[in-house]
């Protein structure tokens, strides 16, 4: 105090004042109400043992307050955080949930430590205890896995497929997105197995967010930027078989301001039902999408081949040098996961192939039809536990189609494996007619 010039003396209150000031606000003390604990999560003790330690302060009914907590203006923190965290996620009564709802909590709650995004960063500063170590997060993922790391637990039977109905009249997001029509012939940008609610994925881009992709311009994405999630659910073996729903995010900085700049929307069922009461069903969204702050709220790593950041796309995923044709630049048909080999397969299909397959006709492809299935070993999504997308590809099959000369389709079929892609030996005989067979075989998925 003594080594301060004069000037800036008349601008620091006395300290009698500042200690005033303080004791002062000590007085407004928002209450902080503790309700009883009335369906307490249920779990294994070494998984409440952490949740206890790290998220209960202020995700349940038993906040314990420590003495630097209880000093204003750390303690208005305190309570707004604590308000705030109990009506996102409050483990006093998610014993009440049905015990999928109580898994998919969890699940979302090992995701958003597994991001850093909880317990918050300003909380562990002082309350360096609150911290999950490495360790920790693995005794809770190991507990979420399904059984032998299996992927996709319980698995529907097939069913057959309604008639698809026609989208011009159905309704908008109650936010007032309409349904975006033709996804299904938009680019797909990457397939994802969700073992935490039995699904799998397609994940599509419009032009403009394919663009964008393909020149790195997603900090933000650009206006107009928009992507279609459908999830269909599988069948014992492991393929797409019933449409579930579709959702989408529709970008526009402007006009979607409130919902971090994405325009929600999810339909559900072949009668495309919109999803939600109000506009309001959208901070659902936003709220789950919030630790993807940093790649402006996408959670997909779309597969790009680099240059890019790896926490943005999925260069792993890339299909390698050598190859002559690009099955990633045509369009979806179906998509499965194979449990015993660990890996998951979608299945492309040129323009010819695609228009053929979607009207339904009978009869073989016409020529100039191309198939290709892509085989990529599995691996978990670094964004979302309870995902896993394509690691390294192991095997690009491609069938065309052409006219000989009595008229009837000829087919050739070819393999590539390894890094740069090198062509398998041709197979012959009744290896070559199973396996393209089989390829020619695929239906593809049904969606409204
Ligand atoms: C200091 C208080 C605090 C602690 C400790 C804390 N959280 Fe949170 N949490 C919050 C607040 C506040 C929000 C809502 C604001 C936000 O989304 O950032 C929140 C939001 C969440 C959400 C989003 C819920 C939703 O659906 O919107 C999840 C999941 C979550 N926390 C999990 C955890 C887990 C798991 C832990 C422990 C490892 C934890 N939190 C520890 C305060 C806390
Ligand atoms: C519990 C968390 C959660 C909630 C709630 C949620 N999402 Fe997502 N969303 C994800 C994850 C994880 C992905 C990554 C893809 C996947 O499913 O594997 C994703 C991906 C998406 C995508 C593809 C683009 C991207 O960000 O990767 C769209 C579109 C989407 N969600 C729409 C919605 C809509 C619409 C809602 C609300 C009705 C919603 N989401 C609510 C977790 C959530």
């Amino acid at each position: 105090m003594a080594t301060l010039r004069p000037v800036a003396r008349w601008i620091q209150p006395p300290a009698a004042v500042s200690a005033a000031l303080f004791l002062g606000a000590q007085l407004i003390r928002p209450p902080l109400a503790h309700p009883p604990v009335t369906a307490d999560l249920e779990a294994p003790p070494a998984v409440k043992a952490i949740l206890r330690r790290s998220c209960y302060d202020c995700h349940s009914n038993e906040t314990r307050l420590r003495w630097f907590d209880e000093v204003v203006p750390a303690y208005w923190l305190v309570v707004r955080d604590v308000r705030e965290g109990r009506a996102r996620l409050d483990f006093s009564d998610l014993g009440a949930r049905p015990a999928a709802g109580q898994r998919a909590a969890l699940y979302e709650a090992v995701s958003w430590i597994a991001l850093g995004a909880m317990p918050p960063g300003q909380y562990t500063a002082l309350h360096r205890d609150a911290r999950v170590t490495p360790e920790e997060l693995a005794i809770l993922k190991d507990y979420l896995r399904p059984p032998r790391d299996g992927g996709v637990a319980v698995r529907s039977a097939a069913a057959p497929a309604p008639l698809p109905r026609h989208v011009a009249d159905v309704q908008p997001a109650p936010n007032g997105l309409g349904f975006p029509s033709g996804y299904m012939d938009w680019q797909p940008i990457s397939t994802t197995e969700r073992f935490d609610n039995d699904t799998l994925r397609l994940i599509a881009g419009n032009e403009i967010a394919v663009h964008a992709i393909a020149e790195g311009r997603v900090h933000p994405w650009p206006d107009g930027a928009t992507f279609a999630k459908v999830a269909w659910i599988p069948s014992v073996d492991g393929h797409a078989v019933r449409f579930k729903q579709v959702e989408f995010m529709v970008k526009d900085a402007q006009r979607y301001a409130t919902t971090e700049g994405w325009g929600f929307g999810r339909w559900l069922g072949y009668d495309l039902k919109p999803y939600g009461a109000d506009a309001g069903f959208a901070t659902e969204c936003t709220g789950c999408h919030k630790p993807m702050k940093k790649n402006d709220y996408v959670y997909t790593l779309p597969i790009k081949t680099l240059p890019g950041p790896d926490d943005v796309f999925n260069a792993q995923a890339a299909l390698p040098d050598g190859l002559t044709f690009d099955p990633l630049s045509w369009r979806f048909l179906t998509t499965s996961v194979d449990e015993s080999a660990s890996t998951m397969t979608t299945l492309y299909a040129n323009g010819p192939a695609l228009q053929h397959a979607r009207s339904g006709a009978p009869g073989p492809y016409p020529a100039g039809a191309a198939l290709a299935w892509v085989t990529w070993a599995r691996r978990e999504d670094p964004h979302w536990f309870g995902a896993r997308i394509p690691g390294p590809a192991l095997a690009i099959e491609r069938v065309t189609v052409s006219a000989s000369a009595d008229g009837e389709p000829s087919y050739a079929y070819d393999r590539f494996t390894g890094s740069p892609a090198v062509k398998s030996p041709p197979l012959d005989g009744t290896a070559l007619r199973e396996r393209a067979g089989a390829l020619l075989a695929e239906v593809p998925l049904p969606s409204p």
